[in-house]
């Protein structure tokens, strides 16, 4: 079982489902000496087997795979449906909403037949059978939380690690309830996970510098998790248009919590769709799969005001450069000044 403390750094990859993963990136994560991780969200069971084998083609180090935890019960029809009726005068078509379980067990197979260092587990526990098989395959297994009372739960559950997401981070609110987000900037989730829990915490939310790195390390985190810092990575299969507004940076800086595009609150720079559709129901992944098509065709047509652009609030930092020099200058930055 990996120890945290085995990582020659620090540093961990966010998985970044819905595109910027790849085994390329996590393979440079890895070799760079940090934890790179692939996102089995979205992907079928063979797309991920697939990428897995992949990676392991690149690189010999331990690394990890995240699994969206089986959602909660199917959304109520007719707000789904009222939401659809709202979006109709968007360009493009629109998904036939359903309720699905990400294809939880048939993932779950093959990470317990391919044993990767680590399973974490995003937007709930795993089930109990699901932990133990795990376990039995030799990963250690950590459930992202978003407040102390889910990383108590998690502990109890037999979690070997927590990732504590603050409010700050790009993407999905990873807690066990979309209708009760947790709302905590990182550094006060670190001190309150700490004062409750005995278990290593990985922290994750706007560490985009080695100032944020040395900063949570200081706090009590064993390694800080990264995805805004290596969306703009050449290893990252970042969509044209987001990498676009990444760049624009300054001029496009507000981040924002949104459920327009998927039903499950995130968040992402605030563009044109999210603002038009901000009272978007609490309804995943019936919501994600409705505008899954309309953001497919306004990814194709390089439409940044259409699609979800994921990005932690300290966004306008990530830089242009190769994923494993990112991770090095990160960690190096970060020595530097836990050393003064
Ligand atoms: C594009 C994108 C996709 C993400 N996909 C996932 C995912 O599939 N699973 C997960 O646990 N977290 C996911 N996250 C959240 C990250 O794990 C992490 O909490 C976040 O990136 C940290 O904040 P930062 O982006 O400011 O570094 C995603 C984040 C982004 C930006």
């Amino acid at each position: 079982v990996l120890a945290l403390s085995q990582l020659e750094i620090p540093i961990v990859q966010a998985p970044l489902a819905g595109g910027p993963s790849t085994p390329a990136l996590a393979a440079a994560v890895c070799e760079a000496g940090g934890l790179g991780f692939l996102a089995a969200g979205y992907r079928t069971a063979g797309e991920l087997a697939a990428q897995i084998a992949e990676l392991r083609s690149r690189t010999d180090r331990p690394y990890g795979v995240n699994l969206f935890a089986p959602a909660g019960p199917p959304a109520d029809p007719a707000v789904v449906e009222r939401y659809r009726a709202s979006l109709q005068g968007e360009a493009g078509p629109l998904g036939e909403p359903r309720h699905d379980d990400d294809a939880f067990e048939e993932k779950l197979a093959v990470v317990a037949a391919e044993r990767p260092a680590v399973v974490s587990l995003t937007f709930g526990l795993p089930p109990a059978p699901a932990l133990a098989g795990l376990r039995d395959a030799g990963c250690s297994v950590w459930v992202t939380v978003t407040t102390p009372a889910e990383a108590e739960r998690a502990a109890a559950h037999g979690a070997d690690a927590l990732v504590a997401q603050g409010v700050e981070a790009g993407g999905h609110r990873g807690g066990f309830d979309d209708s009760a987000p947790g709302e905590l900037g990182l550094l006060a989730l670190l001190q309150l996970v700490l004062a409750r829990v005995e278990l290593p915490l990985v922290a994750a939310g706007g560490i985009v510098t080695g100032a944020a790195v040395a900063a949570v390390l200081a706090a009590g985190a064993s390694a800080a998790q990264v995805g805004t810092a290596l969306l703009r990575s050449p290893e990252a299969g970042t969509s044209a248009p987001h990498r676009a507004a990444l760049a624009r940076g300054d001029a496009l800086a507000e981040t924002g919590l949104t459920r327009a595009f998927s039903g499950r609150l995130a968040r992402g720079i605030v563009n044109r769709f999210q603002r038009s559709h901000a009272d978007a129901p609490s309804a995943y992944p019936e919501v994600h799969h409705l505008t899954a098509p309309l953001r497919a065709a306004a990814r194709a047509r390089g439409d940044a005001e259409a699609i979800n652009l994921w990005a932690g609030q300290a966004h306008p930092l990530a830089r242009e450069a190769p994923a494993g020099e990112i991770v090095r200058q990160l960690a190096d930055e970060a020595r530097a000044i836990l050393g003064r």
